[in-house]
C-alpha cells in the first residue's frame, strides 16, 4: 500500500519501519517536526514536508501518529475526502476524524513504543473503522506487520485496553525505576533482580496473576512488612507505596 505518515515521533518511525519492512511505501512523512520528518523521509527513501498543505491526495491509507492532544487542533483543517485515514490513538474515538474523511479509523498499536530501541517488537494492532472498506484495509495492513492476528475493537473496548496496558506496562515499569533508584541508593546491583521479573512474566502465559502471587502481602506476614517499612524510612515516597500496594494486596485477598 502507499501510505502517508503524519507524525515523525515514536509510533510514526516505528510504525513506518514495519510497513517499509513490510514491502509497503511510505510516500510522504508529514510532520510539523521538520527536521525529524526529513530524517525519517531520507530512511524511507521518500518525500517530508511540514506544510499540510502540500500533503499527498494520492495514498491508499494515511497514518495519523501525533500526540492526542494534538489530535483535535491538527485534523481541524486536514481534508482527505474519499481517503482511509486512521489515527493511532488508544483513549481518542475514531470519530474525531470524521470532518476528514468519510472512510475513517484507528490503527491502535498495543505496545510500548519508543524510536530509539533497534529491536522492533511484535505490535498487535487493534483496529475500527467507520465501514467496512476502512475495516478492511486496516486489518490487511495490521496483518501485513504483525504475527498476532489483528483485533476488531470498538473505541469503547479500545480505551478499556488502554487503561490495562497502562497498568501493566506504564505502572509495573515505573516500579521498576524506583527499585532501581533504591537498589542503586543502597548499592545493590539491579540487574540481581531479573531473574525475578523474568519468573513473574513467564507465568503469567500459563496463570492468573492474583493466583501466582508471592510475598509478605500475601501471606499478611505483619513483621516483616513492617521491617521493609522501617528500612524505607529514608525513602518517603517508596515508603507510601509499598505502603499502597500491600494494602491493596491485602484487600483483594
Ligand atoms: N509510544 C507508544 O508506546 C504508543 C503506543 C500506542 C499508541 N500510542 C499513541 O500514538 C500517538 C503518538 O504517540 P508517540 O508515542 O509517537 O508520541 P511522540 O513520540 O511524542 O510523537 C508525537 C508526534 O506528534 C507531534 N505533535 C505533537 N503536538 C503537535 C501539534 N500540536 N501539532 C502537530 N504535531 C504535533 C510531534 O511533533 P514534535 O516532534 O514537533 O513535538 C510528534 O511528531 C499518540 O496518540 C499515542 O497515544 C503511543
Amino acid at each position: 500500500m502507499n501510505i502517508v505518515m503524519i507524525g515523525s515521533g515514536n509510533v510514526a518511525t516505528v510504525l513506518g519501519r514495519k510497513f517499509t519492512a513490510a514491502g509497503h511505501k511510505i510516500v510522504q512523512v508529514i510532520s510539523r517536526n521538520a527536521s525529524a520528518a526529513t530524517e525519517l523521509a531520507y530512511e524511507w527513501d521518500t518525500e517530508s514536508s511540514n506544510y499540510f498543505s502540500v500533503i499527498n491526495k494520492n495514498a491508499d491509507v494515511y497514518i495519523v501518529a501525533v500526540s492526542d492532544n494534538a489530535l483535535q487542533e491538527l485534523v481541524h483543517d486536514l481534508k482527505l475526502p474519499g481517503k482511509i485515514v486512521a489515527h493511532t490513538a488508544g483513549s481518542v474515538p475514531k470519530e474525531i476524524l470524521k470532518n476528514v474523511t468519510g472512510h475513517y479509523g484507528v490503527f491502535y498499536p498495543l505496545q510500548s513504543i519508543r524510536k530509539d530501541i533497534t529491536r522492533l517488537p511484535d505490535i498487535p494492532i487493534f483496529f475500527e473503522g467507520s465501514d467496512d472498506r476502512t475495516s478492511i484495509t486496516l486489518k490487511k495492513l495490521a496483518q501485513s506487520i504483525s504475527f498476532k492476528q489483528p483485533v476488531f475493537a470498538s473505541s469503547e473496548d479500545r480505551m478499556k485496553l488502554h487503561v490495562a496496558a497502562v497498568i501493566v506496562s506504564n505502572f509495573t515499569n515505573h516500579l521498576y525505576a524506583l527499585a532501581e533508584q533504591y537498589c542503586k541508593k543502597e548499592g545493590i546491583d539491579f540487574h540481581q533482580l531479573l531473574p525475578l521479573i523474568e519468573e513473574t512474566v513467564q507465568r503469567l502465559k500459563t496463570d492468573s496473576p492474583a493466583g501466582t502471587l508471592t510475598g509478605p502481602a500475601i501471606r499478611d506476614d505483619q513483621p516483616t512488612i513492617q521491617k521493609h517499612l522501617e528500612l524505607l524510612k529514608d525513602y518517603p515516597h517508596l515508603q507510601k507505596v509499598y505502603q499502597l500496594l500491600t494494602e491493596s494486596i491485602l484487600q483483594t485477598k
